[in-house]
């Protein structure tokens, strides 16, 4: 059984290996530093019945950012002041021995949940993230992430968007 946990020295950081070493390294050096001092904090997925450290599946990190509204489609920024709160998922990655078994979906969902946590107690106009490559933006778009018109590797998920994928 799968379970999303706050990364900690129970979990087996030095094992993990998504084919990208820089986002290996973060969770290897980075990650509990960065939770540490505020800067963003780190979910990961593991097996609830593995034995301590328990193997890392995949993982996540939110941070909370500041956006100028100018970034994103007209439709959007004309309604809104010239800076916007949201929360950038500064990365998310799944072991190669677990990619393409749902398990990205499954920290996306998560990730989804915790913006909405954070949207009912502080706002927050949505998720911002930015793809490593064009690969990794079709990943996010096929989740209902639209490319910024100034930089096609910087996505947006609107609220509205969360919120209904979390009702279905
Ligand atoms: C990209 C990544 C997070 C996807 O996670 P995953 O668990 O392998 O993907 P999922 O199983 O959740 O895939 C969900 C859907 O996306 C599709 N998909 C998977 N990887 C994809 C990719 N790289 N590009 C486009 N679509 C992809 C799958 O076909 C699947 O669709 P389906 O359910 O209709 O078959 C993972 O492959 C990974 O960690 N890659 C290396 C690091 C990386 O590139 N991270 C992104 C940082 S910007």
């Amino acid at each position: 059984m799968y379970k999303i946990e706050l990364l900690s020295r129970s979990h087996d950081r030095d094992n993990f290996d998504c084919k990208s070493e820089p986002l290996n390294l973060f969770l290897k050096q980075t990650a509990r530093q960065h939770a540490d001092r505020g800067i963003s904090r780190t979910f990961v997925l593991v097996d609830e019945t593995a034995v301590e450290p328990k193997p890392v599946l995949g993982f996540f990190s939110l941070n909370i950012c500041q956006i100028e509204s100018e970034i994103l489609p007209e439709s959007l920024s004309k309604k809104l002041p010239r800076n916007v709160p949201g929360i950038r998922l500064g990365r998310l990655a799944v072991a190669k021995t677990h990619q393409r078994q749902g398990i990205g979906k499954m920290l996306l969902g998560a990730a989804m949940e915790k913006f909405l946590e954070v949207f009912k107690t502080a706002g927050g106009i949505g998720l911002f993230v930015d793809a490593k490559d064009a690969n990794a933006k079709s990943y996010y778009e096929q989740f209902g992430f639209v490319p910024m018109p100034s930089n096609d590797l910087e996505l947006f998920l609107p609220v509205s968007t969360i919120e209904d994928a979390l009702k279905t």
